[in-house]
């Protein structure tokens, strides 16, 4: 019956994310969460604010769909939904931004599963004990290929986030291809995590990669785990070190800007405090400007992948003294939320990331 159900849905709806959460429920409902469903004009405020001061507006161009609203199978205004991870067949790379190269069998997913690497699974019943037992592998609705490096190495990921130049050939972001190469650690493994519940209702297992995608809108405190800070005293006072142990820049578009935060307390009464802020800013003819506008690189201080940034403060510490560093970000700062004619105020707010005493 559940089935037969199914097979109405495809027919009247086509294969869009929905039907993958009749069997998907968990997995459906993270990603309802993340900023991937969210990624369209109407659901993310900040691409809708940048797309009505882009120069493409008015030549109504919307290029954006290619890595913000896909249009694999069905209709456009899904986001980057289900089928525009699971059917990426490989990357063309270019220098403006790579291209996602896409599966036309329908019904073909590709997927990662150390234990099937070198299998594609049609469902099937298998039975044991001559014929005693019997029980389905696969799914009913699709083939799953896992013999697809670029799921194992994280390449899949590199079609839309590797980098995008604007008119003046300026790279606006840049994610480095070396965290995409490991299949130890990469954008899977640590945007990905493996969380509780099961992948599929139909084969229950334990554990799921996580698809809300740990990122600054969603659970940023979990990947908290990947930066270290550590105080240095010296003669003139004492340092901040901030280890960003990602292959990228801490935060990898231009709008974001990180903050450190510090404060001496000497019993309890806060007697010093100091913020710095890391960014990128573009500029054009040494302006600031929106990055699609820019043809230069005004300031760049963010934290770059592996880099360990030492912060001087010039306050010496006695002994009853204790140091509080805290790290966070803002997805749009204020001034550049009141450029862009951005109200929502959850947008502006500072976030926590990462807080030590020292
Ligand atoms: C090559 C793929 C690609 C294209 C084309 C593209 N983007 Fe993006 N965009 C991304 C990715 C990937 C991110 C997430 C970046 C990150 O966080 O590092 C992003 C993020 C953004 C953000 C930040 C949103 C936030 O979360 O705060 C804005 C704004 C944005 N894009 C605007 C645009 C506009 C406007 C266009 C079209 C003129 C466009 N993008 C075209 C891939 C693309
Ligand atoms: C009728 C139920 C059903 C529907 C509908 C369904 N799936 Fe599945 N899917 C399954 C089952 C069952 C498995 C596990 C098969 C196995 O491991 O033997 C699975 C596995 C997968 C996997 C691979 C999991 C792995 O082991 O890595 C992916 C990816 C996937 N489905 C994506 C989708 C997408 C995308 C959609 C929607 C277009 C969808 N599924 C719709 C039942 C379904
Ligand atoms: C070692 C773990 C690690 C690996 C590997 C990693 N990242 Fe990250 N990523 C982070 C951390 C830490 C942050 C910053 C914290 C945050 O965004 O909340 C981050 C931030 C991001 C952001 C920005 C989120 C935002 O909204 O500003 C994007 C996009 C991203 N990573 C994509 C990728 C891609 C694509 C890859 C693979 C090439 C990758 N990451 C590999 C840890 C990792
Ligand atoms: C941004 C890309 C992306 C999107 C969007 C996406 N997936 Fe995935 N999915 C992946 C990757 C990569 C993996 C492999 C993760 C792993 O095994 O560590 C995966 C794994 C899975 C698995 C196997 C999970 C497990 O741990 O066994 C299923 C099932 C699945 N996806 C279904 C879906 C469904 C359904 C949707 C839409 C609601 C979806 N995916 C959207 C990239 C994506
Ligand atoms: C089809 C294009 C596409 C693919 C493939 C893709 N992404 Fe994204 N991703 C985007 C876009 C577009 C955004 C920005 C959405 C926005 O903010 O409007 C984004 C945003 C993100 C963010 C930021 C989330 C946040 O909370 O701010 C993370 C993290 C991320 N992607 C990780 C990944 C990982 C890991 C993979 C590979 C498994 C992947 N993406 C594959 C297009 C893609």
């Amino acid at each position: 019956m559940r089935y037969i159900l199914l097979f109405i849905t495809v027919i009247l709806f086509g294969a869009n994310s929905k039907l993958c959460k009749t069997c998907h429920p968990t997995i459906y409902s993270e990603y309802k969460e993340s900023m991937h469903f969210k990624s369209t004009l109407k659901r993310d405020a900040i691409h809708n604010a940048l797309w009505q001061k882009h120069p493409l507006k008015q030549k109504g161009e919307y290029k954006c769909a290619k890595c913000h609203n896909p249009k694999i199978e069905g209709k456009l205004d899904n986001g980057v939904d289900c089928l525009s991870c699971h059917k990426i067949k490989d990357i063309k790379e270019h220098t403006i931004a790579n291209t996602n190269i896409y599966e036309k069998k329908p019904r073909l997913f590709y997927s990662k599963d150390i234990t099937r690497r070198d299998k594609k699974i049609t469902y099937h019943k298998t039975s044991s004990f001559f014929g005693l037992f019997s029980s389905t592998v696969g799914s009913p609705y699709h083939d799953i290929d896992y013999r697809n490096k670029n799921y194992y190495t994280g390449r899949v990921c590199m079609g839309c986030h590797s980098h995008l130049k604007n008119s003046a050939s300026l790279a606006l972001c840049q994610i480095p291809n070396k965290g995409a190469q490991s299949e130890k650690q990469n954008c899977i493994t640590c945007h990905m995590p493996k969380v509780l519940g099961s992948a599929t209702t139909i084969k229950i297992t334990k554990t799921h990669a996580y698809h809300g995608f740990l990122g600054a809108f969603n659970k940023p405190q979990m990947l908290a785990k990947y930066i270290d800070l550590n105080i240095k005293k010296d003669a003139n006072g004492f340092s901040i070190l901030i280890k960003n142990n990602a292959p990228h820049p801490l935060f990898t578009q231009p709008l974001r800007v990180a903050k450190l935060k510090v404060i001496v307390l000497d019993k309890q009464k806060p007697i010093f405090t100091k913020e710095v802020k890391f960014f990128k800013l573009f500029g054009k003819d040494n302006k600031p400007t929106i990055p699609p506008l820019a043809n230069m690189v005004i300031k760049d201080n963010m934290i770059k992948e592996n880099e360990t940034k030492v912060v001087k403060f010039n306050h010496k510490l006695s002994d009853n003294q204790k140091v509080i560093a805290i790290l966070g970000y803002y997805k749009i700062t204020p001034k550049s939320a009141k450029k862009l004619d951005i109200k929502s105020k959850n947008l502006t707010s500072f976030v926590e990331l990462k807080r030590v005493e020292f």
